[in-house]
């Protein structure tokens, strides 16, 4: 049996669910008013807003805190659309290098690139390991400048006890198909910014509630089939076969296809891609932070398990968490040293379908940044050679144990090349 990439995790009573608001649409205002306010009670002091996707978030953020020419400072291992998104709006961007143990930015090497026109700084929690978020911040209070954190895999991710998204002006969650907590598709932005707050809701009802029956009836295929897809037995059945016979043809196409949602296919990001929530959306997003906690430490189990599995291979590095942090191993990353090309296609043959990892490289898309002379070198060391496994509460002991064991096996089979 083929292990899928990802998984929802949905129980039946919540199938049921996504079909009945499916069917009886209404009253989407109770379920939005009830989600935010289990958010409001997460994130003490805050306002939050429910967005279509973190994209639309992290545009109207960029657009209402910055004007055209403000410098911001990303890591060079960020999310390459919201890099695209800043270009987009006339603002200069500055990558500053990763740190090698968590690939998430050198906090020692953002002071000496700050001028007199850089105005903020976007902190991404790569992997869903926080960065050094508290040092970062005291930096930006330092130079008066706007923190905004890109929490898009670190929803229950926590940094010195204090969970990612408290500490920046900002911070956006993704709660996309393959994010935890999902609403099949969109985002939270949680800000202290009571006019950002307002500003971003207005704009949304405004702008994305107009009816698009196409939009939504290409959106519930999609939720559907990738439910469908998340169930190993049918996975199996399914798509495995026609992942197989793609990744044989292309090897590129697999993940073309599971990384469609990069945002890079289109040549400028369009802010109305996408409608407002959906009833059912909003519902499944309800019931999956509820049972986030469980979700999370069986996340955590099983990449202990992988840890301890993994730990003495030559050929590969894992990738941790900072001291300082706990993180929610929403993605569960290892560098494979050597061939790791070799490593990705011997593995994915076998039905273990892992992803290859190598799309953080903000200095491969061709965008203007402010220092291409730099050289990135942890960057440039790591980003190819990262692959990364299946890691998700659906996945049961066994599962995961035949995971370590093909990992297993194809490193030795790829030390061979
Ligand atoms: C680090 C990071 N930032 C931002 C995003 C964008 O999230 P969305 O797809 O909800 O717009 C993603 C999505 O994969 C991400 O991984």
């Amino acid at each position: 049996m083929s292990i899928p990439f990802f998984s929802l995790d949905l129980n039946s009573s919540e199938i049921l669910k996504v079909f009945q608001s499916v069917i009886l649409p209404f009253n989407k205002h109770n379920s939005k008013k009830k989600l935010t306010q289990i958010l409001e009670e997460r994130f003490k002091n805050k306002n939050i807003s429910l967005l279509p996707s973190a994209r639309i978030g992290f545009y109207l953020t960029l657009k209402n805190l910055f004007k055209e020419g403000d410098e911001l400072i990303f890591s060079s291992m960020s999310f390459p659309l919201y890099v695209k998104i800043a270009n987009q709006l006339n603002l200069k961007v500055r990558l500053v290098d990763v740190n090698i143990e968590d690939l998430n930015i050198n906090y020692e090497l953002i002071e000496q690139n700050i001028n007199s026109n850089t105005k903020g700084i976007v902190a991404t929690h790569l992997f869903g390991n926080p960065c050094e978020i508290d040092k970062i911040k005291k930096i930006c209070e330092k130079y008066k400048l706007k923190l905004i954190e890109d929490c898009a895999q670190s929803f229950d991710s926590f940094h010195k006890g204090i969970e990612t998204g408290n500490f920046g002006d900002v911070a956006i969650f993704s709660t996309s198909l393959l994010k935890i907590p999902t609403t099949l598709s969109g985002g939270i932005l949680v800000t202290n910014n009571v006019d950002l707050n307002y500003k971003v809701d207005s704009w949304i009802e405004k702008n994305l509630n107009k009816a698009n029956i196409i939009y939504d009836v290409k959106l519930l295929i999609k939720v559907f089939l990738s439910i469908l897809n998340s169930i190993p037995w049918i996975y199996s059945i399914i798509s495995d076969k026609i992942f197989k016979t793609l990744n044989n043809h292309n090897p590129r196409i697999y993940r073309k296809i599971l990384y469609s949602g990069m945002g890079m296919e289109e040549i400028v990001y369009n802010p109305l891609e996408r409608n407002d929530l959906k009833k059912y959306q909003i519902e499944i997003g309800i019931k999956q932070i509820k049972k986030n906690k469980r979700m999370t430490e069986k996340r955590i189990s099983h990449s202990h398990f992988l840890n301890k599995g993994l730990f003495d291979e030559q050929n590969i590095r894992l990738i941790n968490c900072n001291s300082n942090s706990k993180g929610n191993y929403q993605y569960y990353v290892i560098e494979v040293k050597k061939n790791a090309k070799n490593f990705f296609n011997n593995i994915f043959k076998n039905g273990i379908h892992v992803m290859e990892e190598d799309v953080w490289d903000c200095t491969n898309y061709g965008f203007k940044i402010e220092n291409p002379n730099d050289n990135f070198e942890q960057t440039k060391k790591s980003n190819p050679n990262l692959i990364r496994i299946q890691n998700n509460s659906y996945l049961n002991k066994k599962l995961i144990n035949k995971i370590l064991l093909e990992i297993k096996k194809n490193l030795n089979e790829t030390g061979k090349f």
